[in-house]
């Protein structure tokens, strides 16, 4: 498949998704939206990829948010049908069956922390920066932000980022727990894949659970307890849990197959 404003790469089963807009520091275009949500897709069930990787090209930025010269002239009706179509990739990623983790580069403004924030993980380079900008437009975030922000960092230091629209580094983006570590640039990559191939080893039934366990607590249509009891009795009688527990007991490394 081919893309227009993502570069896709798959290197030692890990899918490096690269938002590839740089002179227009990677903004969120809307077909550019859609392309991570169609690479995702070719991915889901592909058993010899452990996970994926989101950057954005270039030194610069992440992405600088939703790009603003597209959706200047939008109605109501039109602005609503962007956060709507966007948000549903944004949940695709939030949702996905194997790790997703943001490895953010530079820039990650409005849509673009929104971006981050649907990610499993964030890793950011030291050179980061994290903000809810949108009030400077007389906006606010369309992709989550102001529900994602607050699970992430809480109530009151979130509404002073989104009602302040102020930015933020990687050391106190780091502090709020809004991203999992900061290394330098060079490091950045590295250091994403060393979590992914280390998740790899696992069984990649029981990750799946995981996320879709600890996304339950967040969904008001779902009771998280019982999501978790569930989602435990049906890793029982897999061939993962079967070979996990024998190779335990066999003093032996698993080989999960993702059966
Ligand atoms: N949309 C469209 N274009 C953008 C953009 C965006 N969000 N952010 C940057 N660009 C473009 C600039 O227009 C500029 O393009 P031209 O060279 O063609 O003029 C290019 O990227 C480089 O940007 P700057 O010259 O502004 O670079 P800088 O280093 O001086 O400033 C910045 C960097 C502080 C990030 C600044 O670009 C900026 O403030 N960007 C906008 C940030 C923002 O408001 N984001 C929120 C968008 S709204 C949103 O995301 C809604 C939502 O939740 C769904």
């Amino acid at each position: 498949m081919s893309y227009q404003y993502i570069l896709n790469n798959i290197e030692y089963g890990i899918l490096t998704i690269t938002l590839n807009r740089e002179k227009q520091l990677n903004a969120l275009k809307y077909d550019l939206i859609q392309e991570i949500g169609q690479a995702l897709e070719t991915v889901r069930n592909d058993k010899t990829i452990k996970g994926v990787i989101l950057t954005g090209a270039g030194n610069k930025a992440f992405a600088a948010g939703a790009d603003i010269k597209e959706f200047s002239a939008f109605s109501k009706e039109e602005g609503e049908n962007l956060a709507r179509k966007g948000g549903d990739v944004f949940n695709k990623i939030e949702q996905f069956n194997k790790p997703v983790i943001a490895a953010v580069n530079g820039f990650a403004l409005g849509g673009g922390c929104e971006l981050t924030m649907a990610c499993h993980m964030r890793i950011a380079s030291d050179n980061a920066k994290f903000g809810q900008p949108e009030v400077n437009l007389g906006l606010i975030p369309g992709y989550a932000g102001t529900q994602r922000l607050v699970q992430l960092i809480g109530k009151g230091k979130a509404l002073e980022l989104l009602m302040t629209g102020d930015m933020i580094g990687a050391d106190e983006a780091h502090r709020l727990g809004l991203v999992n570590h900061v290394v330098s640039q060079e490091e950045l990559l590295d250091k994403c894949k060393s979590i992914i191939n280390k998740i790899g080893k696992k069984g990649p039934l029981a990750i799946a659970k995981v996320i879709d366990s600890v996304n339950a607590y967040f969904d008001k249509n779902r009771d998280g307890f019982n999501a978790e009891i569930e989602n435990f009795g049906a890793l029982f009688g897999t061939h993962d849990f079967t070979e996990g527990t024998t190779a335990f007991m066999e003093k032996r490394k698993a080989a999960f197959k993702g059966e």
